[in-house]
Formats: C-alpha cells, structure tokens, sequence
C-alpha cells in the first residue's frame, strides 16, 4: 500500500509541475490566436452538471486531473487572453507575474508577519514605498496589498473613521454618525464601506457630476449644507478611473477643498492610479498628493494576476492606529521602531505574498514598459471612439479619458429610447455568445454598451468585427420588434 505521503512525493517531480505550465502555456498561446469564442457556450445548468459529482474520497493521479483540467475547465472559462475580450477591468496578466503564481505557492509566506515572510514582507515595503513615492508621498507614508481595491477603500475608510472617532471600535460611531461625500458615479466600495463601518449606507452622499466627473462646485455646496445640518464628514472620496467610463475627478480642485476644510480626501484609483506610470497619462491625477489616502489595483491597468490591491497612505500610522489590536502571540515588535509586519496594517491575517508577482513583473517588464501599455490601452479605447464616429448606427456617450468606452447602438435612429435598451442587452449577450465580450451598464438613464479595452492585442481588426457584428445582431431583434 502506498504511504501517507506517496502521492505527495511523486507530485513533487518537476514533469509532474511542467504539466500544469504547458496547460498555462497552451492556453495562452492559443488564446492570444483570437479563434472561436472568448466564453463558453454552456449554459450554468450545463456547467453545473459537469462538476456535480461525489466527494473525492480517493484522488486521481495528477496526469488524470491536468486532462480533466484541459477538457472541462479551460475551455469552459472567459478567456480574457483572447483579443475579442473587451469586458470588465480584468486583465489578461502579463506572463512574469503569471509565471510566478506556483513559486508564490510553493513558498507559501503569509505576510502578516515579517518573520513568516522574511522577503517577501521587505519586497512588500519596498514596493509601497515606490507607489507612494510616485504618488508624491513623503517619508512617512506606507500601506500595504489588499485583495482588491474594495477591500482597499474599505481599509481607508476605517482609516478616516478612526481619525474622527478614535474609540469606535469600543463604542460605536455614536448616534450622528458621521457620512462619507463621493461623486454619483464612485464605485459601490464606498457605499458598501459606509455600511460595514456602522456609518449606515445613507450616510453615503453623493454629489452630482459634469460629464462624468465630480463637480468641485457641487462639492463644495454639499459640504456647506452637511455642515448647516450638523453632519460630521468622515471623508471625502474623490475617484481616479470611474468604474462606468473611466472618468477622472478633479483632484487638484477636489484636493484643495479638502485641505482648506481639514477633510480626509481618499483617491479611489482602483483602475486609473495605475497612470502614474505613464508619461502621457499622468496628468490626470493631478493633486494626488492631497489625498491622505489611496485605493490602487495593480490587478486592473498593471496587468498583474488577481488579487493584487493596495492601499497607500500619506502617514502609515493612519493605518496601524485604525487596526490598533494586541496580538502577542503574533506581534511581538514594539517600542519605537518601525513594525514590519504588514499585518499590523492590514485587515487580513494569513496574506498571499502578491507582492512578489507585481515586484517580478516591475522587475521583468520595468515601470516604463507597464506605463507604456497603460497608453496603449487607453489608445485602443479611443480608437473604438473614433471608429464609432465614422458610422451612423453607434453613438458614444464621451471621449474616452482612459480605457473605458460606453456606446449605444441606434440602427437607422428611429426606435424609441425603451426599445433602444432592450436591443442593445439583447445584441450584447447574443454577440457574448456567439464571438466576443463587451459589458453593458446603464448611464444618463440609458443601456449602453461598455468595453474596457485591457487586452494590448486587442486591434483595429477586432474592433471592426464587435461593431459589425452587434449591428448585425441589433437589426435582427430590431426587425421583429
Ligand atoms: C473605481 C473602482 N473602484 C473599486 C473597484 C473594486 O475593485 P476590486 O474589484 O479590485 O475590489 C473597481 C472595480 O471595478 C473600480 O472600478
């Protein structure tokens, strides 16, 4: 009879390993060809049934589980390397921060604490300290990953509480509890944080935008009205790279108005922080350094694996005071100098030491090529723009300011606005079936087409196929209407 362990020994060979690699490889290779379909034509009933199956009492030898791997799991997954992929913020990973997903599990360092994680927690700081550098923070700042940029915003957050309302863990925000000020098209972290936090959802309040961006007018009225009511402001959320268009907020308007009035100003750059790499692109976060903190995905316009968060902060001790907790059996430095562990900062207690993929691939590729991709992206979405110019039968609804585009198709222009939704959600989830993958949302009332241009292979080619081929589709639903 095989040992405990024997199992264990064989997976350990190397071929045993380069079985998982070549699958990887395939994939991507075959993907990036742009034959068939980005997504599976299974229905979830259809998928469901292909995994339902008893509890594995006894396993399968690992050649067995790689082909199962091959027939039901690739093929039925969205494949976001394929160039027709034009969906939501997930990105086709660049392959060094891929190629270093077994190693991170092999080694397996939680990085909460510095001595479970000797080099990964200094790789961590290190990294930091380069973003928040680029951000124009100074000496004092830090941060730390985070899964995403939810749990990003949520860590700033309780961040901003906790600078208003030290003893809220102990006894509660009180009963007027302070609110959160974000543009009408931030992303739902925020009203989700205001409610994890004890702030109650309502206390969410949003302020209307001009052409997608926060109006710094509009902003200002808010905050003299919440202040004539007597609501304390917890902080205002300004937000770089909007979820629905790719919109940036005024920061250096916004910033200002922050610090004039003593107002904790967090920058949810989840998607369009990543600027700061590009040359062309920087601009756009102007008056970053106001922020006291931010939310930045480097899974989104870095390119790297999910889930690779981070929230920085101009003073790290904003952070290790919100978390403020004794865990002796975990945390043992003290006294003056600084704390490495990441977890006197962090919401988690295991952590994936993913600061090893976004260091590699900063290593391999170099800030500058990543930038450089950041504008070809954002190029890719304007060239969507100006194709869709050149036709009669798509509107856009803004000049992309990044890598976002939302667009409606109108036919000959003589269908009404409700039949005009119903056409475009329809068209788009035929053609998501049929070829590529686009999103949709709704925006100034409407259901408009969405395409987030994260793939670089993406082309002209494929652009040209997506419009002709949602037209195609719309005028058949449209024609029997
Ligand atoms: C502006 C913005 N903030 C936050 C998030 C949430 O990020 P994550 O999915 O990494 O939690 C997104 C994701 O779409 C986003 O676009």
């Amino acid at each position: 009879m095989d040992s405990l362990l024997s199992p264990l020994d064989q997976d350990l060979a190397p071929a045993e390993g380069e079985r998982f690699l070549a699958l990887a490889s395939a994939y991507l290779t075959a993907a990036r060809e742009g034959a068939g379909a980005v997504s599976t034509p299974l229905s979830r009933d259809e998928l469901y049934a292909l995994f339902d199956e008893p509890l594995p009492a006894d396993g399968v030898p690992l050649a067995e589980l790689v082909r199962r791997l091959a027939a039901d799991v690739v093929p039925n997954s969205i494949h976001l390397a394929h160039p027709m992929y034009m969906g939501h913020q997930m990105s086709p990973p660049l392959p060094a921060a891929i190629w270093m997903e077994p190693l991170i599990g092999a080694l397996n360092q939680s990085t909460a604490v510095a001595e479970m994680s000797p080099a990964a927690t200094a790789i961590e700081t290190r990294v930091i300290r380069w973003m928040c550098a680029l951000a124009g923070f100074g000496q004092k700042a830090g941060g730390t990953l985070t899964t995403g940029g939810t749990e990003a915003s949520f860590t700033a957050l309780l961040a901003a509480r906790n600078a208003l309302i030290p003893d809220a863990w102990e006894n509660g925000v009180g009963d007027n509890p302070p609110a959160i000020v974000c543009g009408e098209h931030a992303h739902y972290a925020v009203t989700r944080a205001a409610g994890e936090l004890g702030l109650g959802m309502r206390r969410t309040v949003s302020v209307p935008s001009r052409g997608y961006r926060m109006a710094p007018d509009a902003l200002a009225a808010t905050l003299d009205r919440l202040k004539a009511e007597d609501v304390p402001v917890m902080a205002v959320v300004a937000t770089a790279g909007s979820t629905a268009t790719g919109s940036f907020d005024d920061l250096e308007a916004i910033g200002l108005l922050c610090s004039e009035r003593g107002l904790w100003l967090h920058v949810d750059g989840a998607h369009g922080a990543s600027a700061l790499l590009s040359e062309k692109h920087r601009y756009r976060l102007k008056g970053i350094e106001h922020a006291r903190t931010i939310a930045w995905d480097p899974h989104k316009m870095m390119l790297i694996p999910l889930g690779t968060g981070m929230v920085l902060a101009r003073d790290e001790g904003d952070l290790e005071r919100a978390f403020a907790q004794s865990a002796p059996y975990l945390f043992h430095e003290g006294g003056k100098e600084r704390r490495w562990d990441q977890g006197t900062r962090s919401f988690m207690c295991s952590r994936r030491a993913d600061a090893l993929k976004l260091w590699a691939a900063l290593q391999r590729y170099g800030s500058r090529r990543i930038g450089l991709l950041y504008d070809h992206l954002c190029a890719t979405a304007h060239r969507l723009w100006d194709l869709i110019g050149e036709r009669d039968d798509f509107v856009a609804l803004h000049e992309p300011e990044s890598n976002i585009l939302c667009f409606r198709w109108v036919g000959a222009g003589n269908l009404p606005d409700e039949a005009l939704d119903d056409v475009n959600l329809r068209a788009r989830e035929a053609w998501n079936r049929e070829r590529g993958w686009i999103t949709t949302t709704v925006l100034d009332d409407v259901r408009v087409l969405r395409v987030t241009a994260m793939n670089p292979r993406t082309t002209e080619r494929e652009q040209r196929e997506m419009l002709d081929g949602v037209a195609r589709i719309a005028t058949g639903i449209a024609a029997v209407e």
